[in-house]
């Protein structure tokens, strides 16, 4: 481990285990070792497809099988496949120790609460759940009948997954209770975003304004890297949170 990197985990150690309530932020960096690709960047799903064109609620009402077979191809196979990988399972050995409070996850692939986090916030939705946009009937994703596109209710009705397209508002009670932890937290841990989406992007910055330290991790650097972030650990999320979770226990046992 270079001594830059060494430091920085020892730093972040120190912060996490001194704090009196840390919040985590996470994106779709912290699923990408769970082989869930990321959206932008090198193999990111919006190089291969106009997130316009298939994830904008507009387009999804102008043509809904158009937009469930690329979310078929794109999201559900992927979703269904991944596993939490150790940077939620890191998350989760946080909370047990006391020292992470909740997690606002931009994710939609459920891991967060696969690996055992017990207070997620799913600031843009579950993709697990359908709900019909008739009859608001509810339905879990896997049990979907998918044979045929776009699949439907028993009222007729089309599914369409409980996701927040492009074009959506947050749900107000995710917002607002995200706003009060990013206010409230001495520590937030923002993990694997590039943080270029609003609201979720704004939260970092709130708790910066709120007297918080805000601990990046992140394979690059990002808009919050040189003006929000105390320091950045460059690097993957899985090695980087398991290293201060080791490093945070070594703490305690000494
Ligand atoms: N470990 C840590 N960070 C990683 C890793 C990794 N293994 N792999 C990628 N990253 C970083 C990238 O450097 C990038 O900064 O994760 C970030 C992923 O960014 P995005 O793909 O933009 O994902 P996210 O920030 O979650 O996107 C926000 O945009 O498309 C919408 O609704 C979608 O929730 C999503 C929102």
């Amino acid at each position: 481990m270079k001594p830059n990197m060494k430091n920085l985990v020892k730093q972040a150690a120190a912060d996490l285990n001194g704090a009196r309530h840390v919040v985590a932020l996470t994106g779709a960096g912290i699923s990408v070792e769970s082989g869930i690709p990321p959206f932008r960047g090198k193999g990111g799903l919006w190089e291969k497809i106009d997130p316009m064109e298939f994830a904008h609620i507009d387009a999804f009402l102008q043509d809904p099988a158009k937009v469930w077979r690329v979310l078929i191809k794109e999201m559900k196979d992927v979703v269904d496949r991944a596993r939490p990988n150790p940077a939620h399972l890191g998350l989760v050995r946080l909370e047990e120790l006391g020292l992470l409070k909740a997690t606002i996850t931009q994710n939609v692939d459920g891991l967060h609460q696969m690996a055992g986090s017990s207070d997620v916030i799913e600031f843009h939705g579950n993709f697990a759940w359908q709900r019909c946009m008739d009859c608001q009937n509810r339905t879990e994703t896997r049990s979907l009948d998918l044979t045929r596109i776009p699949p439907r209710c028993r009222c007729g009705g089309i599914y369409r997954p409980e996701c927040i397209f492009f074009g959506e508002m947050i749900p107000p009670q995710h917002l607002s209770r995200s706003q009060s932890l990013a206010a409230q937290c001495d520590v937030m841990l923002v993990v694997g975003t590039s943080a270029t989406v609003e609201p979720a992007a704004y939260m970092p910055v709130l708790s910066k304004q709120t007297g918080s330290k805000v601990i990046e991790i992140n394979a690059a650097k990002t808009p919050l890297t040189d003006s929000v972030s105390d320091y950045l650990i460059k690097g993957q999320a899985g090695d980087i949170i398991g290293m201060i979770v080791a490093e945070v226990e070594k703490i305690r046992s000494a």
